[in-house]
């Protein structure tokens, strides 16, 4: 029989496989100022000139504050069977602290109360980078309050909306939030001082332990708890001890700053080396870590490409090749000489190099580093340079092609003995994304910023069929 004759196996995912796309508050809720919010740090940033591109800010977003029904109609006319989406933590507790407002409980209790009666399980993400203004003022994440007041806002939460949504994520990449919030600045508040970066970092991670602790203290035991980290996956040029060292030092600054004491209960003693002449981490407060080390029901791994290192060894500093927005502060505390490559291969809209093995080899390290805990793909996904013809349809190949390419690899992982229960392609829409403000469209619906019209793109018909069938087409 000729090669091309062999009958093909379909790619079939399992049927309790929870196919979802996931946002966040501040990249399409609009409405900043209505139900008594009140600004959070990314108000500030992005209405501070030259922070964001062209000035954008999420004043207006993509209005989903007052079209969240035909946003869910939408998902559900495609067939998705789940939605991750977070709560701005500035309109339930304007000032970060004290009674919550209820005009903000009830928006998000309308949205689920809609996701639910269209068969869409919700996922919370408690906290996706929007802190209340005054916590920042009062010193932000490198202050260890801040997580104190988390726990606070979790348990009011969690109260609402524990009876009704199974599904919890305490934080969105807190990566991102230390270390480009604090550290390069290109994310609000926009520090630049690393020491607050790995305050922040370890004020983060207790923030997601007690926040659990308040979570399940006011919540039906058979709800899911876990976090999203953006994990990367590091690859040096060679197997140089040295270019390896590299590696070591940016796996524990991207990697091993939380999931060390979130999964296992401690930083990596190669971590508090590296940072040694930044910190001796005396902000480690007796019983932090295990107030961090909770239990755990699943695993939020959000990837998009990988990240390739080397010794430095005098190579000429430039622009960092690492992905997260230009800066003259590095986002690496203690990392100087290590050196950032652009890997090879083709690239999104964002620079970042399509890269599928990459998420294969993600989730197979948490299968080994988090044994018999359930893994979601909580993000993943590209902006392409996305156009609405005459017709007025949006044809986006290159991103059936990278959805098409990243599910193959985690179908492979479930083969090779994961256990992954779930996908959130990043973004249902096109929105906000952050200092790049609205020219890089990430959505499977496209949206005209003119007039808010909402567009099913090539690829969302092509992920409700996926969703609907769970078999990937060829
Ligand atoms: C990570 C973040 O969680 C999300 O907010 C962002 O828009 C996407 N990745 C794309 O950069």
């Amino acid at each position: 029989m000729p090669e091309s004759a062999q009958p093909v196996t379909p790619v079939t995912f399992p049927s309790s496989f929870l196919w979802g796309t996931a946002t966040s508050a501040y990249q399409i809720e609009g409405a900043v100022r209505e139900g008594g919010r009140t600004p959070s740090i990314w108000d500030t940033f992005s209405h501070t000139p030259g922070k964001t591109a062209d000035g954008d800010t999420g004043d207006i977003a993509v209005d989903h504050y007052h079209r969240y029904r035909d946003d869910v109609a939408l998902m559900a006319d495609l067939g998705l069977n789940a939605y991750r989406f977070s709560i701005a933590w500035p309109r339930v507790q304007p000032t970060g602290r004290g009674p919550a407002v209820q005009v903000g409980l009830d928006f998000y209790r309308r949205l689920v109360d809609e996701l639910l009666s269209r068969g869409i399980t919700p996922a919370i993400t408690l906290y996706h980078w929007d802190l209340p203004q005054e916590l920042e003022d009062a010193g932000g994440w490198p202050e260890r309050d801040t997580a104190l007041r988390f726990a606070e806002y979790a348990q009011i939460v969690g109260e609402a909306l524990g009876d009704r949504v199974e599904h919890w994520i305490t934080l969105n990449e807190p990566w991102c939030s230390a270390f480009l919030g604090y550290g390069s600045g290109v994310h609000a508040p926009g520090r630049t001082d690393p020491l607050a970066s790995l305050r922040a970092a370890h004020h983060l991670n207790l923030a997601h332990g007690l926040g659990i602790q308040a979570l399940r203290s006011v919540m039906p035991a058979r709800n899911s708890i876990a976090v999203s980290l953006n994990s990367s996956v590091v690859r040096t040029v060679s197997q140089d001890p040295a270019d390896l060292a590299a590696a070591q030092k940016i796996d524990d600054l991207a990697n091993g700053v939380f999931h060390g004491p979130m999964l296992h209960g401690a930083y990596p003693a190669t971590l508090l080396e590296a940072t040694s002449s930044i910190t001796d981490w005396s902000f480690v407060l007796d019983d932090d870590l295990r107030a961090i080390h909770q239990p755990l029901d699943a695993l939020g791994l959000n990837y998009y490409t990988p990240t390739l290192v080397s010794a430095a060894n005098g190579v000429v500093k430039g622009p960092r090749a690492d992905g997260h927005g230009a800066s003259e502060y590095s986002p690496w505390p203690g990392a100087d000489d290590v050196a950032f490559h652009q890997t090879p291969g083709e690239r999104t809209l964002m620079g970042w190099t399509v890269d599928p093995d990459g998420l294969h080899e993600l989730i197979m390290r948490y299968t080994r580093e988090a044994p018999g805990l359930p893994l979601y793909i909580t993000e993943n996904g590209a902006a392409y340079e996305d156009k609405m013809d005459e017709d007025g349809r949006v044809h986006d190949p290159e991103r059936i092609a990278y959805l098409h390419s990243h599910l193959t690899a985690v179908h492979r992982a479930i083969a090779d003995g994961a256990d992954v229960r779930g996908y959130f392609l990043w973004s249902l829409m096109d929105n906000f994304e952050w200092a790049y403000g609205y020219a890089k469209r990430f959505g499977v619906v496209h949206i005209d910023y003119a007039t808010l019209k909402r567009t099913t793109k090539s690829s969302g018909h092509w992920y409700g069929r996926l969703a609907r069938t769970g078999v990937l087409p060829e």
